[in-house]
């Protein structure tokens, strides 16, 4: 079984309410966060993680694509998020791990994540404190783009860290994810699946959420 996260970042915002209840049957929601510094593109971020706190009861997947995250990351906890996620190359190692200490001194889940030319060797030095590896399968920055395959034995070795490390940590992928490739990442190791586009774009959400959770 893999857990589903919805990107919110496909969904139409003009009706954003019910979009986030035509998916309410995943695992989690994804929420995008990007700067407009870190990748070249601004999505949302504050104000409407509140907004979407208040319309779901799904845990949300919050992934910041912005520089320095520990300026921030309490805020987010603070909006209503349950994990978050950052990038690995957003600060040097020790603001980093400063960050990664202030998620769990909120008691939310934390996670880190990796750009497709950055190796998991990168997380190691973190990887004991982490509850999600998320593995980008595209360039971070926009939603709708084709998956890169090179990021697949990523995975495995994600996974493999994890077992070596005997931590219970979410492998996730994000960028790309449909049925194919979602089960190509599912049978290299990952557990969890970010889609966007695959999902909003489809006639029956429902469906493409129990397709791809039915997984394993
Ligand atoms: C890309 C975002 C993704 C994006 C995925 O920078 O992090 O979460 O929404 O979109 P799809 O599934 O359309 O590739
Ligand atoms: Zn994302």
């Amino acid at each position: 079984m893999a857990k589903v996260s919805p990107s919110l970042l496909a969904a139409d915002f003009t009706e954003l309410g019910a979009e986030i209840q035509s998916v309410e049957s995943a695992d989690m929601l994804h929420f995008d966060v990007m700067d407009g510094v870190f990748v070249p593109n601004i999505s949302f971020g504050l104000p409407v993680l509140k907004a979407v706190r208040e319309a779901t009861r799904l845990p949300l997947d919050v992934h910041l694509m912005i520089i320095k995250p520990g300026r921030l990351v309490e805020r987010f906890c603070d909006m209503g998020a349950d994990t978050v996620t950052f990038h690995v190359e957003a600060d040097e190692p020790e603001e980093i791990r400063r960050a990664i200490m202030a998620v769990k001194a909120k008691g939310k889940r934390v996670g880190l994540s990796v750009k497709p030319a950055t190796p998991v060797s990168a997380l190691e030095p973190f990887a004991e404190l982490l509850d999600n590896i998320l593995i980008m399968a595209v360039e971070p920055g926009f939603g709708g783009q084709s998956f890169i395959y090179e990021a697949v034995p990523k995975m495995t070795e994600a996974r493999a860290l994890a077992e070596r490390l005997g931590i219970s940590c979410d492998v996730e992928v994000d960028g790309g994810v449909n049925r194919e490739t979602g089960r190509i990442c599912v049978d290299a190791g990952a557990n969890a699946l970010v889609a966007g586009s695959f999902i909003f774009r489809s006639a029956d959400r429902r469906g493409e959420i129990e397709y791809l959770r039915g997984l394993k």
